[in-house]
């Protein structure tokens, strides 16, 4: 434990003077804050599911997504953690074929009738989805997920990526879950404008 400590203080450290040699150059103030937004935006995940080394806030339902991309693997360890209303439930998913819900791959978490986590994948093909459990349209593997302080995390492990390492993604909250089936999510704004492109190659 204590050497795990040590080594992400190490780890940190060096991150600082990676920065600080940055800085010597001379760049944009916009470059500078990008730098520190990047250091602050650092991460760590406790346990087994290890280390998150880029990360993103999104912008809408309290939301943040981590990850790892292995350039050898092409694959992308994630971190999608957002907060959960009680008897709700999260997903998070890419949409390889287009923009929004409609085509998207995505996780899906909730407390499920008997307390414990449910967290699956599911793809949505129409404005009205199953939500049941199904295949994704690419690799999928290691998924979990775990609830603290009133959010909820899911873990998992995309690809190899066939289409590069920029994608569409789409994330959610809804208020309801009956008989284990995630139910509709709200159409408020920030619950229409939840989506984005992201490059996973990006810090
Ligand atoms: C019970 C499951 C779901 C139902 C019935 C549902 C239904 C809908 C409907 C009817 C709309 C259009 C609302 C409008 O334009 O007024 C919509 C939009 C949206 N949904 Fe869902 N949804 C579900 C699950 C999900 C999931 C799991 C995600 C994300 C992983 C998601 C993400 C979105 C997003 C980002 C929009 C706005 C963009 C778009 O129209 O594609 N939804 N949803």
């Amino acid at each position: 434990m204590i050497n795990f400590f040590l080594s992400l203080s190490l780890w940190k450290i060096s991150k600082v003077l990676d920065l600080i040699k940055e800085l010597d150059t001379n760049h944009s103030p916009a470059f500078v804050l990008l730098l520190f937004r990047r250091l602050i935006s650092v991460k760590y995940t406790l346990g087994h599911r290890g280390v998150f080394n880029s990360c993103s806030d999104l912008p809408y339902l309290g939301a943040h997504l981590h990850w790892n991309y292995n350039t050898a693997l092409r694959k992308v360890s994630i971190a999608y953690r957002a907060r959960i209303g009680s008897g709700g439930w999260i997903a998070w998913a890419t949409n390889p074929t287009g923009i929004g819900m409609v085509g998207s791959q995505a996780l899906v978490a909730f407390h499920n009738a008997n307390g414990s986590i449910t967290v699956y994948p599911t793809s949505i093909k129409s404005y009205n989805p199953s939500m049941l459990p199904t295949q994704l349209s690419f690799q999928l593997s290691n998924i979990s997920a775990e609830y603290k302080n009133n959010e909820m995390t899911i873990f998992a492990i995309i690809g190899p990526l066939q289409n590069g390492t920029m994608v569409n993604h789409v994330w959610q909250a809804g208020r309801s879950v009956s008989s284990n089936i995630p139910r509709i999510h709200s159409t408020s704004p920030p619950n229409l404008q939840s989506m984005g492109k992201l490059d996973f190659q990006s810090a």
